[in-house]
């Protein structure tokens, strides 16, 4: 099983380069399920919008998860609860539109559980993200309700993430962080075979300040009055992600590679 998690995608040129790349990618990867981060898919940079989740579906992607920036195109708050695809934080307040984990079907016929969750610490208020995941644990097990299990953790520092990885390992096929938009080189397969990587960076122009344009976020920085709200760079992008190997028996995770290529990023393949 051949499962392929690609960091935030960010603006114009996160969304060309997914569609420029990852139907190829598939063929040649031969991958069976493709999560991606979509909440800064919007032309903003913030947000994502029906098009946008649309046009992901038809370049191959099976799921598509957010997090702090999901209702930013207002419009989310509604097809997000037609569209089961379409995944939000778990741990958002009570009545949140959406579900923040669900069981989809992969290319191979095989049942995905994928949850996505958000930290607690620099993030907005929600509710407390290991409650939410250890509820999670207790309701989907792996081999039991789902023949492989993905999490990504959509958080802002790196403890927070790796106390995650461990909760989760031996229990998840994989878990990877997203948020931050700068890939860690720390990928590896846990002790009790659960995948693992504190960030996989975003899916965006990395001439930028996070996917941002550089001068105007220097100038933010500075303070300097004429700087305007943040909108993204438009170079090429850099696609960040990894790609995970799992076990049909187990559902464990046998190999972990990153996944980056094109733009300013070092490629990996
Ligand atoms: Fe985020």
């Amino acid at each position: 099983m051949n499962i392929l998690l690609l960091g935030d995608i960010v603006g114009p040129s996160g969304r060309k380069a997914l569609t420029e790349n990852l139907p190829d990618l598939i063929k040649k990867k031969k991958l069976d399920f493709v999560v991606v981060n979509g909440e800064n898919a919007a032309d903003s940079g913030v947000g994502i919008t029906k098009k946008n989740v649309e046009q992901f579906f038809e370049d191959g992607v099976d799921v598509i998860t957010t997090g702090n920036h999901v209702w930013d195109q207002m419009e989310a708050m509604d097809f997000i609860s037609t569209e089961k695809r379409l995944l939000r934080p778990e741990n958002l307040f009570k009545g949140s539109p959406g579900n923040g984990f669900g069981i989809f079907n992969s290319k191979n016929n095989k049942k995905v559980a994928v949850i996505n969750l958000m930290g607690n610490i620099y993030m907005k208020k929600s509710d407390d993200v290991f409650q939410a995941a250890q509820k999670f644990i207790q309701k989907v097990q792996l081999k039991k309700n789902a023949d492989f299990i993905v999490v990504d953790f959509h958080g802002e520092i790196t403890s927070e993430k790796m106390a995650m990885g461990y909760l989760f390992d031996g229990k998840a096929t994989l878990v990877v962080g997203t948020h931050t938009h700068v890939p860690t080189s720390d990928h590896r397969i846990m002790d009790k075979g659960t995948a693992y990587q504190t960030d996989i960076g975003m899916c965006g122009d990395y001439n930028s300040v996070i996917g941002m344009n550089r001068d105007n976020s220097l100038k933010k920085f500075f303070k300097d009055p004429s700087a305007i709200k943040h909108f993204p760079a438009l170079g090429e992008a850099t696609i960040s992600g990894v790609m995970v190997v799992a076990d049909d028996k187990t559902g464990l995770a046998s190999e972990i590679t990153p996944i980056v290529f094109g733009g300013q990023l070092e490629s990996t393949i």
